[in-house]
């Protein structure tokens, strides 16, 4: 039986021994427990100091507050130079300038979230009624080339930043942005049976839908575990904001579906439709990720059915704990090992990735009583 108190302590001396450790590091990816240090402007630069803010938050300690402080900033400054953002600014905004904001009151962070929101909301496609996914790419022999009428399922997690301007502002155009793009993704990617896409391709001119690539998944008609889990959260947190039953219902069926569909050892690999199975990888951050969105939509349910999801997301956690955490080694630098980056790619598997960490703790931390949200 997991003991959640004793989980959280361990999580918590990992992120201190890390905060000195990291320093004002990006971490991305961990081989063997090492973290590497990617750029500012890569999409998975938001989780590492949203895990010191999260420290914070439950503890308030300053040196969580400290090493998280700059970050922010870093983006701001990065936006002024050739760089990657793209539609999962949410992913690195919210994790760092908004939850600065709610904990500081900071003005300058405030401006920079509104600052992503607003670029993000530039991104809305009036056509398709979708956010664009990724930027240009000039190798023509790049598979995601001619990608200006692409949109993704990760981008459900980014929603929660146009929410969140719409009711800073008190101006709901940044709300209608976000509830016409998951429409979208109501209408083209969750599957009658709660699988889901990856990507969906339209016409970037008329908005005239073409079809299903596979992207990070196995295939056009398979069903990638993360991006199931960021649809699960991200359709539970649309609810969160607006009360539309419609976002509650269709996370319940990608839940019921990802639940369904585990591994015996209660942790998804990293595509539920990967044939042959034997060999393939976990993707223990897809389960992370879908334990945090699991307790929100056990939020929005009432009574027993609330009861069982909140259930499932601590089966999810203590699955994790148990075969994937190394608490016994105090130079892993990680929470979890078992995740799996992009398998088509061949890019990151069976490694630690850092939004797996992310979601680990505040999933954890949302059991233990923390009540903010970042997403
Ligand atoms: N947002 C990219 C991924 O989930 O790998």
């Amino acid at each position: 039986m997991m003991d959640l108190e004793v989980l959280q302590r361990n999580i918590l001396s990992r992120v201190t021994a890390n905060a000195s450790r990291l320093a004002d590091a990006c971490p991305h990816v961990a081989k063997n427990g090492t973290y590497d240090d990617e750029r500012i402007d890569w999409w998975t630069s938001g989780f590492w100091p949203g895990m010191l803010w999260i420290a914070y938050d439950l503890t308030g300690r300053t040196l969580f507050r400290d090493a998280a402080w700059p970050y922010d900033e870093r983006m701001e400054r990065r936006f002024l130079e050739p760089n990657r953002f793209h539609h999962d600014v949410g992913f690195q905004y919210l994790p760092t300038a908004v939850i600065k904001f709610k904990l500081t009151g900071d003005e300058d962070a405030r401006r920079r979230g509104l600052f992503a929101a607003n670029f993000l909301a530039g991104r809305f496609n009036i056509a398709g009624g979708f956010l664009r996914a990724w930027n240009e790419v000039s190798d023509p022999t790049a598979w995601n080339r001619n990608n200006a009428g692409w949109a993704i399922i990760d981008s459900m997690m980014n929603l929660p930043l146009l929410f969140w301007a719409s009711e800073e502002l008190g101006d709901p155009r940044f709300r209608h942005v976000a509830m016409a793009h998951a429409d979208t993704v109501l209408r083209r990617f969750v599957r009658e049976d709660g699988s889901v896409a990856h990507i969906a391709s339209f016409d970037p001119a008329t908005g005239a839908f073409l079809g299903w690539i596979g992207g990070q998944g196995f295939g056009p008609d398979s069903d990638w575990s993360r991006g199931a889990a960021w649809a699960l959260y991200g359709m539970a947190v649309a609810h969160r904001f607006t009360g539309v039953t419609r976002y509650a219902e269709a996370s319940r069926r990608i839940a019921d579906f990802f639940l369904s569909s585990l591994e015996e050892n209660g942790v998804p690999l990293w595509d539920f439709r990967v044939v042959p199975r034997e060999g393939e990888p976990p993707d223990t951050s897809a389960a992370a990720c879908a334990a945090s969105g699991l307790l929100e939509l056990a939020e929005a349910l009432p009574g027993l059915a609330g009861r069982a999801y909140r259930d499932a997301a601590i089966r999810l956690l203590a699955s994790l704990d148990a075969g994937y955490a190394r608490w016994d080694d105090p130079a892993d630098q990680a929470l979890l090992r078992g995740a799996t980056g992009h398998r088509p790619a061949g890019q990151n598997v069976n490694v630690s990735l850092i939004y797996g960490d992310y979601f680990f703790f505040e999933a954890v931390a949302k059991l233990t009583g923390w009540e903010r949200r970042i997403f």
